[in-house]
């Protein structure tokens, strides 16, 4: 899989190298490229903003580096992401989707945004999605788009060492996962259940799946249905 970002702050991308995404990397399941914005202006100033038309606090950014960047980076197969708290919400089942593609590109704004008809434009000929990772505010796509770049990789084949334990986690089945444990059975007055350490593995599985239920009653109710 491809993925490509378009950033006025590549910085942000270095950690990309590290942990698992990095071996990813190395190991060529996953091709990274990260592309500064402002490499597609032509001013002295590099200028990537400006005002809002009909007014109000903020800058938007400019449609023109932006055509430049994504005309450069867009192929027929490509999506394009705009992470934007105004998008779709990214979930799970968005992950998986993603997951299966061969290229996606990630335009983070930043400001009030990117003007509105850079995404119209693009959606003439190519497949574009504007996500929300969540109902809150961030400064820029930068942060939601590497949120969405390790819950997308790591759901590519060969990139998590025991595929089970995707299967088994939050979310993948709709639900909270149940709470782990490891050794010591005893920590500071606190016992691991003791059925997990029974060795009964269908009293285990329905440990868990009542766990997961009760969990997601309580904390996420919304989750059901
Ligand atoms: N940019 C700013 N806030 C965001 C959010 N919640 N999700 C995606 N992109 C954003």
């Amino acid at each position: 899989m491809r993925l490509d970002v378009v950033t006025i702050f590549p910085a942000f991308f270095d950690v990309l190298d590290v942990s698992l995404l990095g071996k990813a990397r190395e190991r060529g399941l996953l091709d990274i490229g990260v592309h500064d914005l402002r490499d597609f202006t032509h001013d002295r100033h590099r200028t990537v903003d400006d005002t809002p038309y009909g007014g109000g606090a903020g800058m938007v950014m400019k449609p023109e580096p932006w055509g430049e960047a994504l005309d450069g980076l867009l192929q027929p197969e490509s999506i394009l992401v705009i992470p934007s708290p105004a998008g779709e919400r990214f979930t799970q089942g968005v992950a998986r989707e993603f997951a299966t593609e061969s290229h996606l590109v990630f335009a983070c704004g930043r400001y009030e945004g990117i003007d509105h008809r850079v995404g119209e434009h693009f959606a003439r000929e190519h497949r574009v999605r504007s996500v929300s990772i969540g109902d809150y505010v961030l400064n820029g796509g930068e942060v939601a788009t590497m949120a969405m770049i390790e819950a997308i990789s790591r759901l590519i084949p060969g990139m998590v060492g025991n595929p089970e334990s995707i299967v088994e986690e939050s979310h993948e089945d709709g639900l909270l996962e149940a709470p782990a444990y490891t050794k010591p059975a005893q920590w500071r007055g606190l016992s691991v259940p003791p059925v997990l350490m029974s060795g009964n593995h269908g009293a285990i599985r329905q440990w868990r799946a009542d766990q997961s239920m009760e969990r997601t009653r309580s904390i996420r109710p919304d989750l059901l249905p």
